[in-house]
């Protein structure tokens, strides 16, 4: 990053409502909930679907979608490694500042590096970072190329495409694992709805 070596005088200033208090409010916890996996995966897909499904129960949440966020804040960011790791950073950043406000914030970007979404869930406190891999065979992925991408990575319009010719570094020990070639998206949702529930993040739902 760019640290131009300046000394930094920055003390942060302490409000009184803290995060507790705007969970207490919502009547739920908040936290990252963050999906990698290849493009074309389903990320987005589950990522908004599970939105719906938590918007639907009361849940206040927020996706940020690496896609998205690359027109705006992170506009200025390329795919090399360097500018991945950025991307993740700012993205982790990001989430970190929609948990403190009391918002279950759902992240759906590539990731490919594990380093990068270690660093992530160190940002924030034990439990608040549950991590969702979205496997999908890259065979699979490239038969969906929902955004006719891995097409032209194949034809080398595109450098560095994850999966093709760039690395993608699989979670190990991720909170949860989907399957998307081989389980339905509402089924994806409900076992991240289970997790969230089983965690205390969100109330069990009154039958
Ligand atoms: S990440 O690697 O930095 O996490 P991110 O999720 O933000 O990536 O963006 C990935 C999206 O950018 C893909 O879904 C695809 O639409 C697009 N994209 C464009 N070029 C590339 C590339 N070289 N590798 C992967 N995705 C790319």
């Amino acid at each position: 990053m760019t640290d131009k070596g300046e000394k930094k005088f920055v003390i942060p200033h302490k409000g009184r409502i803290s995060k507790a208090d705007r969970q207490r409010l919502k009547g739920h916890k908040s936290c990252i909930v963050w999906f990698t996996g290849l493009s074309g995966s389903g990320k987005s897909t589950i990522a908004h679907a599970l939105e719906e499904e938590l918007y639907k129960r009361g849940v206040h949440t927020y996706v940020l979608d690496g896609d998205n966020v690359r027109t705006g804040l992170n506009k200025d960011l390329g795919f090399s490694e360097e500018d991945r790791r950025e991307n993740i950073r700012r993205l982790g950043e990001v989430a970190k500042l929609f948990v403190d406000a009391g918002i279950i914030t759902l992240v759906a970007a590539i990731s490919p590096y594990k380093r990068d979404r270690e660093f992530v869930r160190n940002l924030v406190e034990p439990g608040e970072f549950v991590e969702v891999y979205v496997r999908c065979p890259v065979e699979v992925c490239e038969t969906r190329d929902p955004k006719g991408l891995y097409k032209k990575a194949r034809q080398g319009i595109i450098k560095n495409f994850t999966g093709i010719d760039a690395p993608y570094e699989e979670p190990e020990n991720p909170e949860i694992l989907i399957e998307s070639d081989k389980e339905s998206v509402q089924n994806a949702v409900l076992k991240i709805i289970k997790f969230l529930e089983e965690k205390g993040i969100i109330p069990k739902k009154e039958e």
